[in-house]
């Protein structure tokens, strides 16, 4: 597969099919996008990979958060995923990516248990067969965040080259103690985000979810 190949096909997974996806698989991934460039080169990412039993132990601990059994310190988001008071036209793009999930779903704007029952999946990795979270140290600032970025789309290209799909998921912004406790990382550390991986159920309806994108001239200038 050619990387345009990869960049046109990659899209975010929200439903799994039971395979498994090799350990080694994931760790020679991970490995490979570690050639991705970052300022300085100071390759700010660190990460745990969640597979097989250690995933299943997470994802009940999880489903106790998603209960109501609240982890001591709290689970303060340690960062605001978006800016409050989104401005146009970002929130346009957010609010229509969302509706066109919910529409495949089924599930209209007035169902609101139903739309918090379908976020929660997020809290199971959407029942991938994996998962990493991505984090980094406290000290860095925005550029090595986008340094993350990098490293991140990366990997969803090289997962892509492999048949293997992927979601990023910054929603576990919301359970950083639950993370940091559970993946035993060092006190300096903070979540930014995680991802789902695994193979696509290609009959689930948001599997069929083709994200829009602006218009080149609504971005791009040649000065
Ligand atoms: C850093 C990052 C975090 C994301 N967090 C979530 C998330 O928590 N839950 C989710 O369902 N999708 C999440 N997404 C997926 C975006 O919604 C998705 O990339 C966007 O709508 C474009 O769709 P596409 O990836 O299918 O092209 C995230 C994407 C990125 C890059």
């Amino acid at each position: 597969m050619d990387v345009s190949t990869a960049v046109e096909q990659r899209m975010s997974v929200r439903a799994f099919t039971d395979q498994q996806v090799e350990l080694d698989v994931i760790l020679e991934v991970l490995e490979k996008a570690s050639r991705a460039p970052s300022g300085g080169n100071l390759q700010p990412w660190r990460v745990k990979v969640l597979h097989g039993d250690k995933m299943e132990e997470f994802r009940a601990l999880m489903r106790q958060r998603l209960a109501g059994v609240r982890h001591p310190d709290g689970d303060r988001p340690e960062y605001s995923v978006y800016p409050p008071k989104l401005k146009e036209p970002y929130r346009s793009s957010r609010f229509e990516v969302g509706e066109e999930m919910y529409a495949l779903l089924g599930i209209s704007r007035d169902e609101k248990p139903k739309r918090l029952e379908w976020f929660a999946k997020n809290y199971q990795f959407f029942d991938a067969p994996a998962g990493l979270f991505c984090f980094v140290d406290h000290i860095m600032g925005p550029p090595q965040w986008a340094d993350l970025g990098m490293f991140l789309q990366t990997i969803m290209l090289l997962f892509q080259e492999q048949g293997i799909d992927s979601c990023a998921q910054e929603c576990w912004v919301t359970y950083p103690d639950t993370v940091e406790e559970f993946c035993n990382t060092p006190p300096e550390w903070m979540l930014f985000c995680g991802m789902a991986i695994g193979y696509k159920d290609q009959s689930h309806p948001t599997s069929q979810l083709r994200t829009k994108r602006l218009a080149p001239e609504d971005w791009l200038e040649v000065l």
